[in-house]
């Protein structure tokens, strides 16, 4: 049977523990808030946001919202960084991504205090992760891990293929399966053969942004498979970077779309947040 890694599930778990701690904070007279900074109007940027500040409202966590249009200046969003950077009342920033291309994302990740980077994206972050001495990690890689310690499902020693070399998902997550003693491959569009390679996989984590990318001749039987993609098929059905209906039949685990990753990533972000108030408090 294949066993279905659910992240709603394992979010759900995660909120409440959440709730908790967010009430303790509050009785120490802390109100753990998020900023969330949005510039111009991308769709998809507009629902993450938008499910961002529906859990954070449902664990009790206060967002503050910073809507820019999509032609501010690159100055006028570091001027804005820094005024969060020193509000002590904001305790998590986070400036979602994609920018528009007049704004040097790099440069932008970079401006925020690395102790308020909920997402893990700063490069002291970043690097701190690949010596293996993580402070704050980039939230889908981060719930992509603490969805397999979940289930039990231990990497080290397991040969991890990725498929995807984003700063977002693929290489932090190579960094994080790494640290826990797999070994990695990394593969990308410009990889040769590469169904060879996740054919080879005992864990293969998926995050291509292309719909059904991974069919069932690409996979090893008793696969691990991490779906990280949310993509619209032809008839506008939610569907992952991994064919379901063929590979789930021979997976070992596999992550459903939508109700795997998605939710977790938005669990790891209301934690970081909450370690981070909870820094103020002496926790
Ligand atoms: N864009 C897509 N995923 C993310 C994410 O996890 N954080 C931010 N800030 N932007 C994103």
């Amino acid at each position: 049977m294949t066993e279905i890694l659910d992240g709603r599930i394992l979010s759900y778990k995660i909120r409440q523990q959440l709730k908790q701690r967010i009430t303790r904070l509050q009785e120490h007279k802390v109100i753990p808030a998020l900023a969330v900074v949005l510039v111009g109007s991308d769709n998809a940027s507009q629902i993450y946001v938008r499910n961002k500040h529906r859990a954070a409202a449902e664990v009790g966590l206060t967002t503050h919202d910073f809507k820019l249009p999509e032609t501010v200046t690159e100055e006028a969003l570091l001027a804005l960084i820094a005024k969060l950077n020193v509000d002590s009342s904001i305790h998590g920033i986070l400036v979602q991504l994609p920018l528009p291309r007049q704004i040097n994302a790099a440069k932008v990740t970079a401006a925020i205090d690395p102790a308020k980077d909920v997402d893990g994206f700063h490069p002291l972050n970043i690097g701190q992760l690949f010596l293996n001495n993580p402070q704050s990690l980039p939230c889908t890689p981060h719930g992509i891990m603490r969805l397999l310690a979940e289930h039990q499902i231990d990497v080290a020693r397991k040969h991890a293929v990725i498929v995807g070399r984003s700063n977002i998902v693929g290489r932090p997550i190579a960094a994080l399966l790494l640290n826990a003693d797999a070994t990695v491959t990394i593969t990308h569009s410009k990889t040769v053969n590469l169904r060879e390679l996740t054919r080879q996989a005992d864990i293969l984590i998926v995050a291509t942004g292309r719909a059904e990318f991974i069919k069932r001749a690409d996979v090893k039987p008793g696969v691990v498979v991490v779906d990280v993609g949310m993509n619209r098929d032809a008839t506008g059905k939610l569907v992952g970077d991994v064919d379901f209906t063929e590979v789930a039949p021979v997976a070992a685990a596999i992550t459903p779309v939508p109700g795997g990753v998605g939710p977790m990533t938005i669990a790891m972000l209301l934690e970081q947040t909450v370690k981070f108030a909870e820094r103020q408090i002496g926790g």
